[in-house]
């Protein structure tokens, strides 16, 4: 009997040694690729942002499941530790039209901040009508990272038109929208009031761009946007600037034009600042506008030295989120 027992430690130990080499190994992200959560379902979380909260990563998109209700709009959370295996949260809005804007009512490209000060998670969203004259954002609160939000309410951010939105938290901890404003041809950024409910302008950067996002590197900020061809992807290109107030470089193309940001939109910029280096991430969307719900991520990390970004094409790839380092697999 004891002898069984002991044949059985054995066995356990065995199994957990030959098992932790491959905890240790990375795992891949392969951009354009089905990208699987915990319950193997692809992940719902279009037009995505990524919070880190308290050791985690929580990336909040657009869930876009065939099983929806059609009359809801759907944002999906989502966690991980190394940004690569992806813990389905929970459907954290499943929200019925707030304010009667009709059928095909949109909410798109949700962002979520913490506020350090009310111990609140905000909810930022593109909130417009099927006809995409609207061009508000929506708001919604939560006490929890995982939800549920409430809808609060919705408005024209600085009194301007926006539509697309991304999200940027300074490395001082300072929170900003970026939005697309057509009238006047260009992205706003708006730093969050103290309680993270309105905005106040910080800058206008004239370029009529949209898929805005925003990233710090360096000593330099470096702001991304796509072109306005709707579904269609198209050259993403970059500009940098000393401060967020400007002055504002030209704009350049991220990769050869050609090759339409290799069929993806941007929408956010993520630095992993480690250990040994710092690595700042493209999260685009390669949409697919007849299914949406199949729609692909490419996320890639980008090269970028001397006031210049560059995205490589796309290969499967490595990141250790502890030392910020990140290899392209051959
Ligand atoms: C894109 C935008 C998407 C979605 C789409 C609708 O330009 O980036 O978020 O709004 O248009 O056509």
């Amino acid at each position: 009997m004891r002898k069984a027992v002991f044949q059985l430690a054995g066995l356990f130990l065995f199994t957990l040694m030959a098992a932790i080499p491959s905890i240790a190994v990375p795992g891949t992200i392969k951009p354009g690729e089905p990208w699987l959560d915990d319950r193997g379902q692809q992940i719902q979380a279009h037009g995505g942002g990524i919070t880190f909260w308290k050791g985690a990563y929580y990336w909040f998109g657009e869930d876009r499941s065939q099983t929806n209700d059609p009359d809801k709009r759907y944002v999906a959370c989502f966690s991980s530790r190394d940004l690569v295996h992806w813990k389905f949260r929970r459907q954290v809005i499943a929200l019925s039209d707030p304010e009667h804007l009709g059928p095909r009512w949109v909410l798109e490209r949700p962002k979520v901040f913490v506020n350090s000060r009310t111990h609140k998670f905000v909810l930022y969203a593109h909130f417009d009508d099927a006809r995409y004259k609207l061009a508000r954002v929506m708001i919604a609160v939560s006490d929890r990272i995982d939800g549920d939000y409430h809808y609060v309410k919705s408005f024209r951010p600085l009194d301007q038109e926006s539509r697309d939105i991304g999200q940027f938290v300074d490395d001082d901890g300072s929170a900003y929208l970026i939005f697309e404003s057509r009238p006047t041809k260009g992205f706003f950024i708006a730093k969050l009031t103290d309680d993270y409910m309105g905005v106040e302008k910080t800058a206008f950067i004239q370029a009529p761009l949209e898929g805005g996002a925003i990233v710090r590197y360096g000593n330099l900020y470096y702001v991304i946007g796509s072109h306005m061809t709707g579904w269609r992807p198209n050259p993403d290109v970059f500009a940098t600037a000393p401060s967020l107030a400007g002055p504002w470089t030209e704009f350049k193309d991220i990769a050869p034009p050609e090759a339409n940001t290799y069929n993806a939109q941007s929408t956010m910029l993520l630095k992993i600042a480690g250990s040994k280096k710092s690595t700042v991430i493209f999260m685009g969307d390669i949409w697919k506008p007849k299914e949406l719900w199949d729609s692909r991520y490419l996320w890639m990390p980008l090269d970028m030295q001397n006031g210049s970004m560059h995205l490589p094409p796309p290969q499967s790839w490595q990141l250790n989120v502890k030392t910020g380092e990140a290899t392209i697999l051959k």
